[in-house]
């Protein structure tokens, strides 16, 4: 069996979890003498993305997102030179601990896309592994217990050293229930699509800072797509947010909060008005049928303008609001996070989230 010499792993890892799991792979590849070397995709630039050497192992980690992957890691796999290597892909879900299990998350689209762009770029898919480490959408569910964390994180390690033995000594990893679970990853591919035009979208626009914030600026300087700009010395997301809570989790006064109060406004504006507007224009008033595809798709992309501007301008009236101390206290006792515990990969830390230059 072929073993490479080098493995090379690209990453986007918003809490630790996918890092983390980069960090056993290599390790694992060191102690059986190999040169291993893991590179964070942060703020990638689309012109410098390094081929991997010829006979390099290659590896793609990155979270789960909306039953996809995040759309800056499909990005840069988009991006990604053309190539022959053999390839290993590993998306994080969101695990959690019932009893003595650690229930699974849901794929979706995040291998699917990622396996159909690289094979079609030449490369040979090695190796497929979901790894359920805690979950970390802080903004849907209190961080969990630290018990409950270390039980998954162990569980995980195990798994993730049996597939890098295997992938390590050139042989493929395509797990079992990968084949058993493809008709639900296929089945929720729509909320995937959903998430990826329109979920990140909203979810970007959830965040806020409360009275808390001291301006210090770490969750603009760590935010792994640059998508937080600090305007009259607080956070202020911007469209290119990808939801990945590393600001959330890494603030050191814990004063990002998700507004759940101006989530429900954007839901019920957003589903009503943009969705009677598509009804009564393009298929009542027009008298259109469904098999009228032109009009019925300009009409959705309409429908998805109108969304994304109900969305914007929400939220910049919320941001000039929370500069009122009263109206910011509302919007910090509406919101669920403001009661929960944050999360972090155990052993993770800010300053493993620093961007560091790729090598030549
Ligand atoms: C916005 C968002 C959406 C998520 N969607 C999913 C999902 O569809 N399926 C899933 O299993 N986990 C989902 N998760 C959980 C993460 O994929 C999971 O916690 C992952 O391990 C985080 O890895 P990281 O720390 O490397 O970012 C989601 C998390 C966030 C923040």
């Amino acid at each position: 069996m072929n073993t490479s010499p080098y493995l090379r792993i690209d990453y986007f890892s918003g809490t630790g979890n996918a890092l983390t799991a980069c960090r056993w792979i290599a390790q694992n590849a060191r102690d059986r003498k190999m040169s291993a070397h893991i590179q964070a995709i942060d703020r990638f630039d689309r012109h410098s993305i390094k081929k991997a050497p010829d006979k390099a192992l290659l590896g793609f980690a990155y979270p789960t997102h909306g039953f996809a992957l995040p759309w800056f890691m499909l990005k840069y796999i988009l991006f990604f030179p053309q190539g022959r290597n053999a390839v290993f892909l590993l998306n994080t879900r969101a695990g959690m601990k019932i009893g003595r299990w650690n229930t699974p998350g849901l794929s979706g689209l995040a291998l699917l896309l990622p396996i159909l762009i690289l094979t079609l770029k030449g490369y040979r898919i090695k190796g497929l592994l979901s790894l359920d480490m805690p979950s970390n959408w802080i903004s849907v569910h209190p961080g969990l217990f630290p018990s409950a964390v270390e039980f998954i994180v162990h569980k995980c390690h195990t798994n993730v050293d049996r597939f890098s033995a295997k992938i390590l000594s050139g042989h493929r990893s395509i797990p079992w229930y990968f084949f058993v679970f493809l008709p639900l990853d296929l089945a929720v591919s729509p909320i995937s699509v959903l998430y990826l035009v329109l979920g990140r979208f909203f979810l970007a626009k959830t965040f806020f800072a409360s009275k808390k914030c001291n301006g210090c600026k770490i969750c603009e300087d760590y935010c792994p797509v640059g998508a937080i700009r600090i305007i009259d010395d607080r956070p202020y997301w911007s469209f290119y947010c990808e939801s990945c809570m590393r600001c959330m989790n890494t603030c050191p006064q814990q004063a990002i909060e998700t507004s759940h109060s101006m989530a429900a406004l954007m839901i019920a504006l957003a589903t009503s008005l943009p969705v009677s507007y598509y009804l009564s224009v393009f298929v009542n008033e027009a008298g259109l049928t469904l098999g009228d595809s032109a009009i019925y798709i300009s009409g959705l992309a309409l429908t998805w303008l109108l969304t994304l501007t109900i969305i914007y301008v929400l939220y910049i009236l919320m941001f000039a609001l929370l500069r009122n101390p009263l109206i910011n206290r509302f919007f910090v006792y509406t919101s669920l996070t403001y009661c929960w515990a944050r999360y972090k990969a155990p052993g993770i830390g800010i300053k493993d989230f620093k961007r560091v230059k790729p090598p030549s």
